[in-house]
């Protein structure tokens, strides 16, 4: 299946999004009310329609049409990712984290590193075998989880099966992510990354304390390695790096792209080749941390940043496991989207839980039955300063980053659904209405979308800003006695729906990021003269995303976070509970951010005042 909207509403959405952004310029534009000299981004825009937009679209489908294969999203935004030369860490890896396992005994460190290691290796034998059931995205439950429909879903031939689904509400999604989930590693380079994938990855990577181990956890027969020789590996390694390296390489991980490609050359030059080659081509990395969690604040900073010496960011996954047993998956972000991981964790954590490979106090193997081998590395002075210098950007870095959770109990989604709303519509509008009271005005905004939908499709935006989130807001904020409570409930109802039409027509791949994303692209390609629309300012603003937002849900999920995308922006991890709004936030501004939550308790208490029939104070 392809993915290409259709010109006409998209420009529609994007006139009425751009408009939005840029109110407040001196009148005189008839279109828009722009000043005379200064840029209208409508006019603009309708220029880009009908003129050099109108034929870059005709060349993407043509391009999609000779390219059945795979979906015109695909190699862009690789490149969108590999190109990026800001360190990953903070800026892309996101992560997620693990409950517990209910049964207390099982979350010592090496007994749920062992659960969690084999778990994730069988998943690794599932995807060689090819029996993993292709991901289906419910959109009606009830229905679609039925034996008959996944038998009905198994019989129909590939091409056509997404069309099947779709008659019955529900998609069988994208799997091709999942060739990079294992054996890879995006490795740096001058101007563009790359990605590596090692088709015989035999190798687990394991990290303590900032020391590199490497030992075998599948046999060449594809076997996996007996569960107590994997504890026995992991507890040797817990009392081998009993300190820390005086330079950790990890730290290389969080530079910048450019200046972490010309240092892995030196690396390479200086005879580290075999070494790199050894991470680059693990099966995964496994992340014995020396540390105990004691809130979810502190979780968080582990899981998205640690304090990067164990961490090797340029990997697919990292599984990462505290002293506590806390578990978790940060992730680099070009090779796959949150939906591939969330199903690897959600199999791994059930697999673990249910069917664990070791009990508590069970006895390891004697160590000599196969090698465990550290990796040593070679590093002269200019090596040595490199990984301090990065050291320091680093901490740098991390001293400004906040994490901040909220939580509020006072409606969930079951109350929202009795009152006939669409509980993400109401989390995404209390944020619109929080951005209006805090800075006064509207704010780019964006809300992921898997389009997994789609043959080798990735993501979609959700744009929450709209006329109608805005009028709400306004009315909200600015003119809380001008209403009745019946006008403003009526708003509410109006934005849910609107954001509910968003949603579906995001996965629906009918959302205008992308398409317009692609057409840029094709642009830049060819070396043509960049178009006027994506040099206005109005473009910048658009893309210049304040409230990153993104929601996932599932009994494995403890919670999951991301860095702010941009440096005066908000990360915002977030779910609607059956009785309870939580989520989970990160910014460099700390006093802004703190002050977003204030801001968002009392949007989402208005909002409970509407609907429950009483007036605004
Ligand atoms: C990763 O390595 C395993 C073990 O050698 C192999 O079976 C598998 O096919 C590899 N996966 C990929 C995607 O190359
Ligand atoms: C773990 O870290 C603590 C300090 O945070 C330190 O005292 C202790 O020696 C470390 N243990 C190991 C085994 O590295
Ligand atoms: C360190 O090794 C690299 C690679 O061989 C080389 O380019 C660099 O000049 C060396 N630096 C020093 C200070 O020896
Ligand atoms: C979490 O724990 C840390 C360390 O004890 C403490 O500084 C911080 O204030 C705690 N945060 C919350 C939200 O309780
Ligand atoms: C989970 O573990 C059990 C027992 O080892 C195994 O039979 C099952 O196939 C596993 N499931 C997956 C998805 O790997
Ligand atoms: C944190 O965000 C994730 C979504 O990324 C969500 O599932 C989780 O419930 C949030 N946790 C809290 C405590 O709000």
């Amino acid at each position: 299946m392809c993915a290409l909207g259709i010109i006409r509403p998209i420009l529609l959405y994007l006139l009425s999004t751009l408009l939005l952004l840029n109110k407040g310029r001196p009148s005189s534009c008839k279109l828009c009310s722009a000043g005379r000299d200064s840029s209208c981004p409508k006019e603009i825009a309708r220029e880009f329609e009908k003129g050099v937009g109108r034929k870059l679209h005709r060349d993407l489908v043509e391009f999609d049409k000779k390219n059945k294969h795979t979906s015109y999203i695909s190699d862009p935004w690789f490149d969108m990712y590999l190109c990026a030369r800001d360190p990953v860490v903070l800026n892309f890896n996101p992560f997620i984290s693990l409950n517990p396992d209910p049964k207390e005994a099982y979350n010592s460190q090496v007994v749920r590193a062992t659960n969690l290691v084999v778990s994730s290796i069988k998943f690794l034998n599932s995807l060689n075998n090819e029996f993993l059931r292709p991901d289906i995205y419910y959109v009606n439950p009830k229905w679609s989880q039925s034996r008959l429909f996944k038998k009905f879903i198994s019989l129909l031939p590939t091409s056509v099966s997404w069309y099947g689904a779709y008659m019955v509400n529900a998609y069988p999604l994208d799997m091709s992510q999942y060739k990079r989930l294992f054996n890879s590693s995006r490795i740096p380079k001058l101007n563009k990354d790359e990605l590596f994938t090692n088709e015989w990855g035999r190798h687990l990577l394991v990290m303590r304390n900032g020391h590199f181990y490497v030992f075998d956890v599948l046999d060449p027969g594809g076997n996996i390695l007996h569960p107590s020789e994997i504890q026995a590996q992991l507890i040797y390694i817990l009392q081998d790096a009993d300190r820390l390296p005086e330079f950790s390489l990890c730290y290389l991980t969080t530079e910048d792209r450019n200046t972490w490609a010309a240092v892995r050359q030196q690396l390479l030059e200086a005879g580290n080749e075999d070494n790199l080659q050894k991470i680059d081509s693990a099966v995964f990395c496994l992340c014995l941390d020396n540390i105990s969690l004691k809130n979810d604040t502190e979780l968080s900073h582990c899981m998205l940043h640690g304090r990067g010496f164990n961490r090797w960011f340029d990997k697919s996954f990292s599984l990462i496991i505290t002293s506590d047993g806390t578990a978790g998956v940060n992730f680099e972000h070009s090779w796959g989207d949150g939906v591939a991981v969330l199903r690897f964790v959600n199999e791994v954590y059930r697999n673990s839980t249910r069917h664990p490979a070791i009990v508590p106090h069970s006895s390891p193997a004697a160590l000599s039955a196969t090698k465990c081998e550290r990796l040593e590395f070679k590093l002269n002075d200019s090596i040595q300063s490199a990984i301090n210098a990065a050291r320091m950007k680093f901490e740098e870095t991390n001293e400004k980053i906040s994490v901040r959770m909220f939580e509020f109990r006072k409606f969930g989604k079951e109350f929202l659904v009795k009152q006939k709303l669409s509980p993400d519509a109401v989390f995404q509008l209390a944020c619109q209405m929080t951005a209006y009271r805090q800075f006064g005005k509207i704010i780019s905004s964006y809300e992921a979308c898997s389009t997994a939908a789609f043959k080798h499709g990735r993501t979609e935006t959700i744009r929450p800003t709209s006329i109608l989130t805005k009028q709400c807001s306004r009315a909200f904020v600015e003119e809380r006695s001008k209403h009745s409570v019946a006008e403003l409930r009526n708003m509410i109802d109006e934005c849910s729906k609107y954001h509910r039409r968003l949603q579906l027509e995001a996965a629906l791949g009918k959302g205008f990021d992308r398409h317009l994303f692609a057409l840029k692209h094709l642009s830049v390609s060819r070396g043509d003269p960049m178009p006027e629309l994506f040099l206005d300012s109005a473009y910048q603003k658009l893309n210049h995303i304040i409230l990153s937002t993104s929601t996932l849900h599932s009994p494995a999920v403890h919670l999951g976070g991301f860095g702010p995308v941009v440096p005066d922006g908000f990360g915002i991890g977030y779910n609607v509970f059956d009785t309870w709004v939580g989520c989970n936030t990160t910014g460099y501004l700390n006093r802004e951010l703190q002050e977003f939550l204030r801001c968002l308790e009392y949007s989402l208490t208005d909002i409970l005042d509407v609907l429950e029939g009483r007036p605004l104070v």
